[in-house]
């Protein structure tokens, strides 16, 4: 029996009945499966994948058709997570029809239930807009990584009081313009705490603290899979990196020393049918 689909509905729910919200990161179909089995909430095709897929230093390059494609993908393989897909950087920051189209596209294209954006106060109307047009949006706040250049790298955000009570504001902000859920990335714990009992839509941590609503990881850091440097707030639960590495260095030994492929993974053929081949004198 398949079990019920996450809503953005279900998800405030959980909050009030005091349930954790799980969201994990996924970028393609098996990755997806894998998730969307184990009982994960919400998948997030984040704009991390410029990073952890794609290969980049930030996620200021990737593009909507990026974001389609990897949407696509996920949402072929899930039946019971809630699929939420980044807009990435500066595809909200234009006109509101470019802002329309850009999420429009998510929605129909890469068949995703709703989109997140980055910022505070100054991505609400937008936010209001998008949610009139009937397209779900999960804000969020704290370290912003399109903003990276400007916040001048990958730090905590929040830490002094004016920082602390504008992060605070903004969440009241875009939870009055319409968000369903906020992400609060990379701000002290007991901030984020606050800023959880000051709303009432559910908030969902990264590098904030257990007090959050629930809790999201990129899939690439929490299985150990192909990145060097991890954030303090990862915990790794597996490393597969290692796994993968292993396995590819055993099969090139095993090609070089022929020790692979064996007979069990071979097709065999009648003896009698190969010598008979070609005919006396023909040539081989
Ligand atoms: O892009 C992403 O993966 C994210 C999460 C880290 C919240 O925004």
């Amino acid at each position: 029996m398949t079990a019920k689909a996450v809503t953005t509905t279900s998800l405030k729910k959980m909050k009030a009945d005091g349930k954790k919200i799980t969201m994990l990161t996924a970028y393609d179909y098996p990755s997806a499966k894998l998730a969307d089995q184990a009982g994960i909430d919400v998948i997030l095709v984040g704009d991390s994948l410029g990073m952890v897929v794609l290969g980049y230093d930030t996620t200021i390059p990737v593009t909507v058709a990026d974001m389609v494609y990897h949407t696509r993908a996920v949402t072929r393989a899930v039946n019971h997570a809630l699929v939420v897909t980044d807009l990435p950087f500066l595809s909200y920051h234009g006109t509101w029809q470019e802002t329309l189209k850009n999420a429009g596209e998510i929605i129909q294209k890469g068949n995703a239930k709703a989109v997140k954006l980055e910022g505070g106060r100054e991505v609400a109307e937008t936010v209001k807009r998008l949610t009139q047009a009937g397209i779900p949006v999960m804000g969020h706040i704290g370290l912003t990584p399109q903003s990276v250049n400007q916040l001048g790298g990958f730090r905590v955000q929040g830490k002094t009081k004016e920082a602390a009570r504008a992060l605070i504001e903004d969440a009241k902000i875009l939870e009055e313009a319409g968000c369903f859920a906020l992400v609060l990335e990379c701000i002290p714990a007991p901030l984020a705490k606050l800023i959880t009992e000051k709303i009432e839509i559910p908030t969902i941590g990264i590098g904030a603290g257990v007090d959050c609503d629930g809790q999201v990881l990129v899939f690439h850091d929490m299985l150990g899979y192909g990145g060097e440097h991890y954030p303090k707030f990862v915990k790794k639960y597996a490393e597969i990196g290692i796994t993968i590495e292993q396995a590819i260095r055993t099969y090139i030994d095993e090609v070089k020393t022929a020790a692979f492929p064996q007979e069990e993974h071979s097709y065999g053929i009648d003896a009698d049918l190969l010598s008979g081949l070609y005919g006396e004198g023909e040539r081989r």
